[in-house]
């Protein structure tokens, strides 16, 4: 991104109306029918990110959904609480079933975190400071992969139970 902080702040008015984008839904979403549907949805500004909650808003997540089980994984900065509830209501309202949720969250506090995102998005690299303050890494580390395998081992073993008592 040319302009990180500005690209970045100017998501909040496209967040805050809580209204849907237009987007463009892949055709492997909806060619067949799955028996357990993921949802991965990155926070923006506190909440589901508007290309996530279009979807979720939207008429393809219903052929998706409807009578399937769903699971969610937010990976964020910090914030992650309001994002996951939102998919949940809204794959909900889809006719899904919620089975479970993970979330991710980067390094640093409210501030480093800020600061190594958006240095990152501006330059593509790892950098060890930006503005003059020292920076952990952002986004998904290898802790976040070893967890979201014991996640996904955890969803299909459930899976395959429930489809061993049917
Ligand atoms: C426009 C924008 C707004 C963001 N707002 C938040 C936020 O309010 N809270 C938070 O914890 N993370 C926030 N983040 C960090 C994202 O959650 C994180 O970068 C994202 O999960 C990474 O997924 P992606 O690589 O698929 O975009 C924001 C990121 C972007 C790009």
């Amino acid at each position: 991104m040319p302009h990180p902080f500005l690209e970045v702040l100017g998501m909040i008015p496209a967040e805050l109306r809580r209204r849907p984008g237009k987007i463009r839904v892949p055709d492997v979403v909806t060619e067949r029918e799955y028996d357990l549907v993921c949802i991965g949805s990155p926070t923006w500004w506190l909440s589901t990110n508007v290309p996530i909650r279009s979807f979720l808003q939207s008429e393809a997540a219903s052929r998706v959904l409807k009578g399937k089980q769903f699971a969610a994984a937010v990976p964020c900065r910090r914030y992650w609480r309001h994002n996951l509830k939102t998919v949940k209501r809204l794959g909900a309202e889809r006719g899904g079933v919620f089975i479970d949720g993970i979330h991710f969250r980067y390094q640093g506090g409210q501030v480093r975190s800020l600061l190594s995102l958006v240095s990152y998005l501006g330059s593509g690299e790892y950098r060890d400071r930006y503005l003059g303050i020292k920076i952990p890494p952002t986004n998904l580390q290898a802790s976040h992969l070893q967890a979201a395998r014991e996640f996904a081992d955890a969803l299909a073993n459930r899976l395959l139970s429930s489809a061993d008592t049917h």
